[in-house]
C-alpha cells in the first residue's frame, strides 16, 4: 500500500481527486468505483470544481457504487443513490444511465447482486475503485468477519455502525440495518484502490488496516494483498502508523520521480 499523509482534510481531498483525474484525462471511458460518507466529500467537490473550472470531462466514464442501504427509495435523502447524486452526479457530466448504484428497493436482492456485478464485468471491471473505512475497519458494508472472498450480497450493519451513521438519521431507529454491498473480493478486483480516511476516530482502523495482520475483522486490511492501493490520510488519521517516517519517504520520491 502507498499510504500520503496528508496536512488535512482538503490536502487528502485535492490529492485523491488529483489520481482519479489523471486517469479520467489518459481513459476517458474509465470505470470509476464510488463511496458514500463524510471521508471522499471533498474529493468529489474538488472533481466537481476541475469539471467546472478545467473541462474535466466524465461524459464516457461509467461508475459504480459500493453499496447502498436496504429499504430506502432512491429519492429517499439518506440513500446513498440521492448522495451522489446530490454531491457529484448532477454537478458533472456523467450521463445518469451510466452511473449505477445497488437497488436497495431489489425485491429479489440476490438476483440483484448477480445482476450489479455482472454489469460491472460488462463494463470491463473497475479502474480505479474510491474507497473510505468505517471506525470498525469495513470498507464498503463489509463488517466484522464478512469472508475476504465475499462479492456483491446483502449484509447486515453492526451496532457500531448503525451507532456511527445515526448522525445522519433523526433518529436512530430510522437507520437501516441491512445494504447491499460489493464484496471484498469484488472491491479487491478493482485495478486501482484509492482510500480517503480523516480523523482521530479512524487512526486504529487505519493502523490495523496498514500494518496490522490480514484478517475478516478488519476487512480494509484485505488492500494488503491489492497491488495497487493509495492511502490518503490527514494527520489525525496518520496517528497510529509505525511506519509513518517510511511512508513519507515513499511518498517524497514518488512525488520526486513525478
Ligand atoms: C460507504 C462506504 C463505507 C464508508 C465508511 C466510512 O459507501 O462504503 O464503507 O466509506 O463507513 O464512512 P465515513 O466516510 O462517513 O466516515
Amino acid at each position: 500500500m502507498f499510504v500520503t499523509v496528508c496536512k488535512d482534510y482538503d490536502e487528502m481531498s485535492r490529492k485523491a481527486a488529483a489520481m482519479v483525474a489523471r486517469l479520467v484525462r489518459a481513459k476517458p471511458d474509465a470505470v470509476l468505483g464510488f463511496a458514500t460518507g463524510s471521508s471522499p466529500l471533498g474529493l468529489y467537490q474538488e472533481l466537481v470544481r476541475m469539471h467546472k473550472e478545467e473541462g474535466l470531462d466524465f461524459s464516457r466514464v461509467t461508475t459504480f457504487n459500493l453499496d447502498e442501504y436496504c429499504g430506502l427509495p432512491p429519492d429517499h435523502p439518506q440513500s446513498y443513490r440521492y448522495f451522489m447524486n446530490e454531491n457529484l452526479f448532477n454537478h458533472i457530466n456523467v450521463p445518469m444511465e451510466r452511473t449505477h448504484v445497488p437497488d436497495g428497493m431489489a425485491e429479489d436482492w440476490r438476483a440483484h447482486c448477480a445482476e450489479y456485478e455482472e454489469m460491472i464485468r460488462q463494463a470491463g471491471g473497475i479502474d480505479l475503485q474510491i474507497l473510505g473505512i468505517g471506525s470498525d475497519g469495513h470498507i464498503a458494508f463489509n463488517e466484522p468477519g464478512s469472508s475476504l472472498g465475499s462479492r456483491t450480497r446483502r449484509v447486515f450493519l453492526t451496532r457500531q455502525t448503525i451507532e456511527d451513521n445515526s448522525r445522519f438519521f433523526e433518529r436512530k431507529e430510522d437507520v437501516p440495518t441491512s445494504a447491499i454491498s460489493m464484496g471484498v473480493a469484488t472491491i479487491l478486483e478493482a485495478r486501482t484502490c484509492v482510500m480517503v480516511v480523516n480523523g482521530t476516530n479512524k487512526a486504529e482502523a487505519l493502523a490495523a488496516a496498514v500494518e496490522g495482520p490480514i484478517t475478516s475483522m478488519i476487512t480494509a486490511s484485505a488492500l494488503q494483498m491489492h497491488p495497487d492501493t493509495h492511502v490518503f490520510c490527514d494527520e489525525a488519521a496518520a496517528s497510529r502508523l509505525t511506519m509513518r517516517e517510511y511512508y513519507d519517504w515513499i511518498s517524497h520520491q514518488m512525488e520526486a520521480d513525478g
